[in-house]
């Protein structure tokens, strides 16, 4: 069997929304520090509707796959779905990853609810 799943391919070869939102409403990087990868989200945010997103990733083929899917799956959707997005979903939609690639979709939950606690930050709704 192959170690990645055909999506993981699509989306490394072909991520989408790759990129930096100049005016962005929100930003959040996160690094995992056993590997050494960076992920860096943007939102753009009208109305608490995820407008659009885009993302840098110094990372492995899994992270930038999982970065990738993340912003498909948020990209239109409420900042409340955006805040509900799990690895676990982002790996699923990705028809999976091998076990000790999973961290690598968490890096993409964790960059976008940083990204989304920089934009309510901003708004002054906490901190
Ligand atoms: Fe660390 Fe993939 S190996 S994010």
């Amino acid at each position: 069997m192959a170690l990645y799943s055909e999506k993981v391919m699509d989306h490394f070869r072909n991520p989408r929304n790759v990129g930096v939102i100049e005016d962005a409403d929100g930003i959040g990087e996160v690094g995992n520090a056993k590997c050494g990868d960076i992920m860096k989200m943007y939102l753009k945010i009208e109305d608490d509707i995820i407008k659009d997103v885009k993302f840098e990733t110094f990372g492995c083929a899994s992270a930038i796959a999982s970065s990738s899917m993340a912003t498909e799956l948020i990209k239109g959707k409420p900042v409340e779905d955006a805040m509900k997005l799990t690895n676990k979903a982002v790996a699923e939609a990705l028809d999976g990853l091998p076990a000790y690639k999973m961290h690598c979709s968490v890096l993409a939950e964790e960059a976008i609810q940083s990204a989304l606690d920089d934009y309510e930050s901003k708004r002054g709704k906490k901190g």
